[in-house]
């Protein structure tokens, strides 16, 4: 059995297909060698300047988890820290961890710019560098959701939260925008077989098969992100965003103009800014989960 996409760009995964996929289609060979790509793939480009868009997610998700002042928090895959300062900003003790070094080293220097307390530290969602039990909430926004071995990521968070945590997640939905950018690139750049999208991680039935036990909130949010025109926006993520630097890179100068000529078609569909501008509505959710 495998993930499906369906004519409507939603998953049709269902509950038991996670450890299918993983039991039947991939290795940990297979994975472990997947990793080391993606790894490489954050590290292209400046994830940092991209994070810097999307500053708000992480605040929202600090609500929606309803942190209180002096919980200890998690914020996996952390990036450039936006969401482990977010937490910081509301006196919380939080460490953040992320696998591309680089980032980390920007999450410090933020963090410092800003005179937050906040603790970051170079890791594996799927090996976090923390002990059992010893946070009381963790968070994680667009994040966790790209690790390959989805049970063991969340083995992980449950492993490092305390009796009564919380986890709080943001995921991109894969009928948004960003769904649709991940589809388009799939077109150019065939996703290793075997592998749950990422965007699983946005859909209902998904989350609710990774956590059985959990009581699970679900709030459906957008973030509109705003660039000065179609061909800024191609040039921004050609730059800076990682898995479209490596797609460019992947299709040469042979497929790069069809790549292009897609993102361009897709951001012209989603923009609903009204003038030469652009104004691109990302659909994602915050996921609350009382494991
Ligand atoms: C889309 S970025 C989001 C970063 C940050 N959470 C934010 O909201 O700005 C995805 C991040 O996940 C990190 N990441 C992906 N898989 C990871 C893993 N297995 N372990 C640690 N970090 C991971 C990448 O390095 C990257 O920083």
């Amino acid at each position: 059995m495998n993930a499906e996409w369906q004519a409507d760009g939603k998953t049709s995964i269902t509950s038991q297909v996670v450890e299918e996929v993983y039991g039947a289609a991939m290795d940990a060979d297979a994975l472990t060698a997947l990793k080391a790509r993606q790894q490489a793939t954050w590290a292209a480009g400046d994830f940092a300047t991209v994070a810097s868009t999307i500053t708000i997610v992480g605040e929202l998700l600090c609500e929606s988890v309803d942190l209180r002042a002096g919980e200890r928090v998690l914020d996996v895959a952390t990036g450039s820290g936006n969401t482990a300062l977010a937490a910081a900003r509301r006196f919380t003790e939080v460490t953040g961890v992320d696998y591309v070094p680089a980032l980390i080293e920007r999450a410090k220097v933020r963090a410092t710019a800003e005179g937050l307390k906040a603790e970051f530290l170079v890791g594996d969602a799927e090996d976090l560098p923390v002990p059992d039990a010893s946070f009381d909430v963790v968070l994680s926004t667009f994040g966790v959701m790209f690790a390959p071995n989805q049970p063991k990521a969340v083995g992980e968070m449950l492993r490092v939260l305390k009796p009564g945590g919380r986890i709080g997640l943001s995921n991109w939905v894969p009928d948004g925008f960003v769904g649709t950018m991940f589809r388009t690139t799939s077109k150019h750049v065939p996703p290793p077989p075997g592998l749950t999208p990422p965007v699983a991680w946005g859909t209902e039935d998904h989350v609710r098969s990774l956590f059985p036990n959990a009581k699970i909130d679900l709030i459906p949010r957008t973030v509109n992100v705003r660039f000065p025109s179609v061909d800024f926006w191609i040039d921004y993520f050609r730059t800076y965003f990682g898995p479209t630097v490596k797609a460019f890179e992947f299709v040469g100068a042979d497929g790069a103009a069809a790549l292009e000529a897609d993102f361009r078609a897709i951001v012209e569909e989603a923009n609903i800014s009204g003038d030469d501008t652009i104004v691109l509505p990302q659909q994602y959710v915050d996921v609350v989960i009382r494991p």
